[in-house]
């Protein structure tokens, strides 16, 4: 697999020499025939800085096909329309693993959506064959749990690993295959701005997430004759209709909507080197801003492996409330605000607007009681989709016997702050 480096550069790549036009987007005749097409991700007009398209050169135009029906597939997987809400804090066990048979795109299972995200777990077997799926509504954010990830597009192939992540454009066509079997993972399909690097403000030109680490990829066609179904997300609902050829055929594209991949490995994480620790935006990878400046539709929020070496400081994440709603899942290893169980790897958890909550009473007593040397945190991987607006968990979400009903419980047995008054 080659990959080219950098996050929302203008690519170009073709798989057969001369077949991407040079000095023009549309020639009257593209090099063997090929059909052009471009792929817009933003409206023709957005600004400059935001505007995302390519240019893709293909075997047949995407245009043929036949008419959508309804497709009655992944029932688990809907759409961000209005569904129950509860105040209440809510965390949940991993979807099993390996489930009794499905691909990629069977097993999708939304959790929770408000208009601007769609929250959804997958936990897969079978590799999909010849069906491919487009999102309609809203850009994937794959975060990969459990086993590997190889995702055909149409503008090429990208190998993702659990500790990586991968974007793929709102509409783009792609297929999910699993090179080494069983995978399980998170997906955040966001319906808002496409996500980018947050701006570094005080913090300089370097840190956090690099340009340079995201991996787009090379060209890349196959040339089957072969009836392949194409499912779409549209509007919340599924449609499916049926191709005679593969959709994976751009000889050549370019342009600056594309999938990407990135290594969390290379997040240049950040925190005090006196005391207190900075808020979780420190940690922010990827952010989808909203129309209220600083006010995220969605950020892609890490905690990775770290030092802790704050003098006469609370180590763990604090206890708060936040106007923002916090969705939480975990790659692999302990959360250091959950040190007493229950928030296990594949696990999830949401606290909604203003939900009081923080460390667990075991690593609230450990971290008051710890002298403070430096401390590594090793071999932890939690991530958070924190967005403005409330999460409506799905029905299937507060039915499922996945459901922690003793969650409260982990700020259960707090002893009482003793005052020596007069
Ligand atoms: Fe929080």
């Amino acid at each position: 697999m080659r990959y080219q480096s950098g996050f929302l550069n203008h690519f170009a790549s073709e798989a057969v020499a001369g077949a991407l036009p040079q000095g023009r987007n549309s020639p009257q005749r593209p090099a063997f025939g090929l059909y052009a097409e471009q792929f817009s991700t933003t409206a023709f007009t957005a600004p400059r800085a935001e505007n995302r398209r390519s240019w893709l050169y293909r075997l047949r135009p995407s245009a043929a096909h036949a008419r959508f029906s309804p497709w009655p597939g992944a029932p688990l997987l809907r759409g961000a329309g209005p569904g129950p809400v509860t105040p209440n804090r809510l965390r949940w066990d991993p979807l099993a693993l390996p489930l009794a048979e499905g691909d990629w795109l069977d097993g999708l299972t939304t959790l929770a959506a408000n208009p601007g995200i769609a929250i959804h777990l997958y936990a897969a077997r079978e590799s999909m064959q010849r069906r491919v799926v487009q999102f309609s509504d809203g850009e994937l954010l794959i975060v990969p749990q459990h086993g590997a990830l190889h995702l055909v597009t149409e503008l090429g192939r990208l190998d993702v690993l659990p500790g990586s992540i991968a974007l793929i454009p709102r509409g783009l066509r792609f297929r999910v295959e699993l090179p080494q079997g069983p995978a399980r993972g998170y997906v955040c399909e966001n319906h808002g701005a496409p996500f980018r690097l947050p701006d570094l403000g005080p913090i300089g030109a370097n840190g956090l997430a690099s340009a340079r680490d995201f991996e787009t990829p090379e060209a890349w066609f196959e040339d089957r004759d072969e009836p392949f179904l194409l499912v779409q997300k549209f509007e919340g609902a599924l449609w499916a209709t049926e191709l005679d050829h593969s959709p994976f055929d751009v000889v050549a594209w370019h342009g600056n909507s594309a999938p990407c991949r990135y290594d969390l490995a290379r997040f240049n994480t950040m925190g005090t080197v006196s005391f207190d620790h900075p808020d979780p935006s420190i940690f922010t990878v990827l952010t989808s801003p909203s129309a209220v400046p600083g006010t995220a539709n969605c950020d892609f929020v890490i905690f990775p492996p770290r030092w802790m070496v704050a003098d006469d400081t609370f180590r763990p994440p604090w206890f708060h409330r936040n106007v923002m709603s916090e969705f939480m899942g975990l790659v692999t290893g302990t959360y250091d605000a959950k040190e007493g169980g229950g928030f296990v790897p594949g696990g999830s958890s949401l606290h909604n607007a203003f939900s009081a909550h923080g460390p667990d009473v075991t690593a609230t007593e450990r971290a008051m009681a710890a002298s403070l040397a430096p401390e590594k945190l090793y071999g932890t991987l939690a991530f958070m989709f924190e967005s403005n607006a409330v999460l409506s968990p799905t029905e299937w979400a507060l039915a499922t016997p996945l459901l922690q009903a003793d969650y409260d419980a982990c700020w259960q047995g707090f002893p009482k702050a003793a005052i020596g008054g007069p």
